[in-house]
């Protein structure tokens, strides 16, 4: 599966881990031992926004709920957002988290 870099709000990697498509993107991070910070976990709040600076073609911004508030083209909402069953092994995926 796709590989995944998580990023605090200044840029720097906290956390990179090879992704499935079984979890939120949220919950891989924090297995991954990144406090992923998360309120509602429906995708109701921006509590877990974070900006996909590549390979945003790889997640479905709502692979584990409905997206409930307005977000911009890059942004993606980490507890429902997943990692497409179809990306590719080389894949990479980056997201910069706003409240990390
Ligand atoms: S924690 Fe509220 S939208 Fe993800």
């Amino acid at each position: 599966m796709a590989k995944v870099t998580i990023k605090d709000n200044g840029g720097n990697v906290v956390a990179q881990f090879d992704s499935n498509s079984e979890e939120n993107v949220a919950a891989q991070g924090q297995a991954a031992g990144v406090p992923i910070p998360v309120a509602c976990g429906v995708g109701a709040c921006r509590m877990c926004v974070g900006k996909c600076e590549k390979g945003a073609e790889h997640i479905d911004r709502e692979a584990h709920g409905e997206v409930h508030i307005g977000l911009e083209d890059d942004e993606v909402l980490t507890c429902i957002a997943g990692v497409k069953s179809d990306a590719p092994a080389n894949a990479e995926i980056e997201i910069e988290l706003e409240n990390l």
